[in-house]
Order: structure tokens, then C-alpha cells, then sequence
């Protein structure tokens, strides 16, 4: 199976840059060797439709709301995005979730909202520094991840997929090591079998924090790791199509 490699733009890009950034995706990111999606802030998801429709690279948002369309001064609702094409959306970011206080309902609530709208979700988890030194990983992946399946027919499985992304490994230039990565993956796929057969079949799990290209090709060999999601370097085109093995150089 192909790896699912995502890249996050996070709070950057102008429209010349992204212009810049996704006609060199386009070059070389080559379709047959992973499933590209680019998540860019929201004013530019038209553009993203605009330059990836018909090129077989995805585009995602990075958010959206728990609510459905009403007074909520901000924010952006799930039919919204669909105008613009949207297929994938984050959920749960820990720098929303840490930054801006979302909590886990909240977090269920707009994967629900996503994947009822036909979307696939892109459940962020996993442990900050302290919880880690805390030994309470299996904890918290089990709060953040049951409240959301609790949200999610089993039948919609093939729309979710998994991040585990460790909170002291984003922006840090600390990679989890492969240990780490292992544990918290087979933890995944344990609390996926235990909820349903469909959860531990279809839901693919990605790994996130740190990936770079000269790190990214053995995460990718990891048991249970099916894919990446990817910050600082999904900006750099040469480093994000590295990352997915897709052309070797430009
Ligand atoms: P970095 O790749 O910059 O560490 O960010 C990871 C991340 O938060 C992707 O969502």
C-alpha cells in the first residue's frame, strides 16, 4: 500500500508563494508512489483547488468547526469546505488543542462533523513531554482517541486516519525514536481492534513530528506506521517530495 504523506502548512504561505510551492508539488510529487494531500490555511483552499484538481494530489484544511452553520463569529463549518473541494481535514492538532484549548469532545465533535460530510478525518493524538515523563502515554491516547470513535460509526473507518503526533517531537528537530514510534502505534492499533474489526483494518495511522527527509524513509519501515504528516518541511517542495519518495532530486 501506498503511504499517505500530508503535508501541514501551518499559519504560512501568501498566494505568489503557494503558487511557487504547488506547481513544484505538482512537478514532483509523483502519484504513484504515495497519496499527497497539502493542507494550507484556510483563505487558500481555493487556490489549492484551483492548481491540484485533476493533478491526483489531495489538499486539506487544517480545522474546522464542532458546530454546523449558525453564530459562530470565526469559524468555518464542514459544508464549507466542500465547496472548495476539500477531501481531508486535521482535527485535534495539538497546537490547537494545547494552543487554543480544544478539548477531546470538541475534537470528536468536528471529526464527526468531517467524516459525516464524507470527508476523511485526520485525528491528531498523542503526549506532551510531561505526560510522557509521566508514563501516562497508553492514558492519554486512550482518552483522545476513544472519545472520538465514540463519535464514529465503524462502518465510516476507511474516512479516519491517525496522527500520533508527540507533542515535545513538533518543530523541535526532536524525532520520536523508532521505539517510541513502535509503542505508540502498536498502542493505536490495540485500542482500534479492541473498539472494532473495521477500525483496526481501515484506519491508517501516520506518524508526525519532525520528519525529514533524511529521517523519513525509516520511519516509514516501522510496523504500523502508514503514513506521515509533516510540517516545517511539507514548505520546501524538494524535501516534502524526498519525504514521500517520490523523485530523488529535482
Ligand atoms: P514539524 O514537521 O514541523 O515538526 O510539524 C509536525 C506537525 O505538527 C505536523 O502537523
Amino acid at each position: 500500500m501506498k503511504p499517505l504523506i500530508i503535508g501541514n502548512w501551518k499559519m504560512h504561505g501568501s498566494l505568489a508563494k503557494n503558487a511557487a510551492l504547488l506547481q513544484a508539488i505538482v512537478a514532483h510529487c509523483d502519484a504513484q508512489k504515495a497519496d499527497w494531500v497539502v493542507c494550507p490555511p484556510f483563505p487558500y483552499l481555493s487556490q489549492a483547488q484551483s492548481m491540484l484538481e485533476d493533478t491526483g494530489i489531495a489538499w486539506g484544511a487544517q480545522t474546522v468547526s464542532a458546530f454546523s452553520q449558525g453564530a459562530f463569529t470565526g469559524q468555518v463549518d464542514a459544508s464549507m469546505l466542500l465547496d472548495f473541494g476539500v477531501s481531508f481535514v486535521i482535527v485535534g492538532h495539538s497546537e490547537r488543542r494545547h494552543g487554543l484549548g480544544e478539548s477531546n469532545i470538541y475534537v470528536a465533535d468536528s471529526a464527526k462533523l468531517v467524516i459525516e460530510h464524507g470527508m476523511n478525518a485526520i485525528l491528531c493524538v498523542g503526549e506532551t513531554l510531561v505526560q510522557k515523563e509521566a508514563g501516562q502515554l497508553e492514558t492519554v491516547l486512550q482518552e483522545q482517541l476513544l472519545s472520538a470513535l465514540k463519535q464514529i460509526a465503524p462502518e465510516n473507518a476507511k474516512n479516519l486516519v491517525i496522527a500520533y503526533e508527540p507533542v515535545w517531537a513538533i518543530g523541535t528537530g526532536k524525532t520520536a525514536s523508532q521505539e517510541d514510534i513502535l509503542k505508540a502505534h502498536t498502542l493505536i492499533k490495540n485500542i482500534l481492534k479492541e473498539k472494532d474489526a473495521n477500525f483496526y483494518n481501515s484506519v491508517r495511522i501516520l506518524y508526525g513530528g519532525s520528519v525529514k527527509p533524511d529521517n523519513a524513509s525509516q520511519i516509514l519501515t516501522i510496523l504500523y506506521v502508514d503514513g506521515l504528516l509533516i510540517g516545517g518541511a511539507s514548505l520546501d517542495p524538494q524535501a516534502f517530495s524526498e519525504i514521500g519518495q517520490c523523485k530523488p532530486s529535482f
